[in-house]
């Protein structure tokens, strides 16, 4: 959502002036979080700089600094600092990552706080994070408080450039991927709030899992974040996929062979069952699996044990196995196509990814995640996604899901040339599916009533229409809330 709020928004939402009221930068952000304490529950904030791989806390609202313990890229406030990509969490006490940033944590039992944290960047490049904590059951969706969050970290990094105009700028590390962690996966929907909480509950068992999803949902990634998760995660993670191979040639991926077991096999080979040992297998496409291949994996599924094409030698599997489909098994099962007892097997733990469309929410952090992944890979200097090219992402139906998303902001990057990717640069298809939306930039007030409008649709959903709730919510009076929904509502946009 941040990169649809124009710039001008900073300084609306009011932190701007804030801060900029403060004669010290410690006291502009004690002006501006105290702001945000009474408006949306912020009851504790820092902002970290980084320096030479060293994380220190600047400046803490709500607690003393000495309260938190900064480790740069440990804990959330150190991963955000070093990777450059926001986290949130929806439970402080029951992440490992959050209460590594606590000196304390004890101290914090019996505060049901959320935690949101981004990077600090002056010029594009990551000098810190700032950690908001809220109160868990506050009113603003994550997506809110996420995109709140952000608009106060870039005004934080536009004071920060004032008050340390003088100063040597903070080194910077390169922004870097790590192969996996809960950050690459991107999403605060409930939806996928629900896949985080069962990747959690899985990846401590070594039980079966597996996971369903529309084409391009992210099912994959589902399975290395189990892996990721789980006590195998310095074992191979192998995939292999079941659509890919003909059906002999599947069956010698997938268990090796010995020399001579069929034309062709010149030497002994190694199968991805070997090496996958103590790690993870991932069975991709397991609903095209071939019938006479589905009774061998059922046998080392039972038995933990199989042997190379040709072989004579048991060998035992020690593997996790996660398979993954978008085809409907159960139907398989019906018509014959896939084995009742496989699918037994298979069918212990499973995920189910949701589509895209119905986790909309997601789409502007997953478009912003690209938009950085895309501009660092081709080496363009895109910075953001104006609010119109925005809203058609949010009104797209995302047949392809996550992956169609994905291809949408590459080649948005690839082709735009400016540092705004506009409705223009994204594939036709997509501008074809919503309503034509102005192109221009929007004024000042309009991007104020659009949030404002934003804002008031989701304290009212969240409180089921109740409006003086809402209004409690929102820091306003029912009867301004009242002449403002009135407002909002005619004309019909
Ligand atoms: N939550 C997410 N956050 C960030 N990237 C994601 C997310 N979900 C999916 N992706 C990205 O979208 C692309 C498609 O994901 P993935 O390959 O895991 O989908 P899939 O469900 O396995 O698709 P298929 O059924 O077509 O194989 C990948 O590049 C992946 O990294
Ligand atoms: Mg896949």
């Amino acid at each position: 959502m941040t990169a649809s709020l124009p710039e001008e928004l900073v300084a609306l939402a009011h932190v701007g002036e804030e801060l900029a009221a403060g004669a010290t930068l410690a006291e502009g952000f004690e002006r501006a979080m105290t702001m945000l304490d009474k408006r949306l529950g912020a009851k504790r904030s820092a902002l970290f700089l980084a320096e030479a791989r060293h994380l220190a806390v600047e400046v803490a609202y709500g607690m003393p600094s000495e309260a938190l313990r900064p480790r740069y890229g440990l804990g959330v406030a150190g991963r955000v600092a070093k990777s450059g990509f926001p986290i949130v969490v929806p439970s402080v006490l029951r992440e490992p990552m959050a209460l590594a940033d606590l000196a304390e944590p004890a101290a914090w039992r019996g505060h049901a706080l959320s935690l949101v944290a981004v990077p600090v960047s002056i010029s594009g490049r990551c000098v810190g994070a700032l950690s908001v904590y809220f109160e868990a059951r506050g009113a603003p969706s994550f997506g809110t408080r996420l995109s709140v969050v952000q608009v106060v970290a870039s005004a934080l990094a536009q004071g920060l450039r004032s008050h340390h105009a003088s100063a040597p700028p903070a080194r910077v590390e390169p922004r870097e991927l790590a192969p996996f962690e809960y950050a690459n996966m991107i999403g605060t929907s409930a939806p996928m709030r629900q896949v985080y909480e069962e990747i959690g509950q899985v990846a401590r068992t070594s039980a079966t899992a597996l996971i369903l999803g529309e084409s391009g949902t992210g099912k994959e990634l589902v399975a290395q974040a189990i892996h990721a998760n789980s006590t195998r995660r310095d074992k191979p993670f192998i995939a292999i996929n079941s659509a890919a191979f003909p059906e002999t040639l599947f069956e010698s991926e997938l268990f090796g062979h010995e020399r001579g077991a069929f034309t062709g096999a010149v030497g002994r080979k190694k199968g991805r069952l070997d090496r996958a040992q103590g790690g993870t297998l991932f069975l991709d496409e397991i609903g095209d699996l071939p019938l006479a291949t589905q009774v061998k994996l059922l046998r080392v599924l039972q038995s933990r044990e199989y042997e190379r094409l040709g072989g004579t030698e048991t060998l035992k599997a020690d593997v996790r196995f996660i398979a993954a489909t978008n085809n409907d098994l159960a139907a398989a099962v019906a018509v014959g196509r896939f084995r009742e007892d496989l699918y037994y097997r298979l069918n212990v733990f499973t995920i189910t990814v949701p589509r895209l469309r119905e986790r909309a929410g997601d789409i502007p952090a997953l478009a912003q995640y690209f938009l950085e992944k895309f501009t660092r890979e081709h080496r363009r200097d895109v910075r953001r996604i104006s609010s119109g090219a925005l809203d058609l992402l949010a009104g797209h139906p995302w047949p392809g899901n996550v992956r169609e998303l994905e291809n949408a902001i590459e080649r948005a990057v690839v082709s735009c040339g400016e540092p705004v990717v506009a409705e223009s640069h994204l594939p036709e298809a997509i501008r074809g599916s919503a309503p034509r939306v102005s192109t221009e930039r929007p004024t000042l007030a309009q991007a104020v009533a659009d949030l404002e409008r934003r804002m008031i649709d989701e304290a009212l959903r969240e409180c089921g229409g109740n409006l003086a709730r809402a209004s409690r919510r929102l820091g306003t009076t029912e009867r301004i809330l009242r002449y403002k929904s009135d407002k909002y509502r005619s004309p019909p946009r």
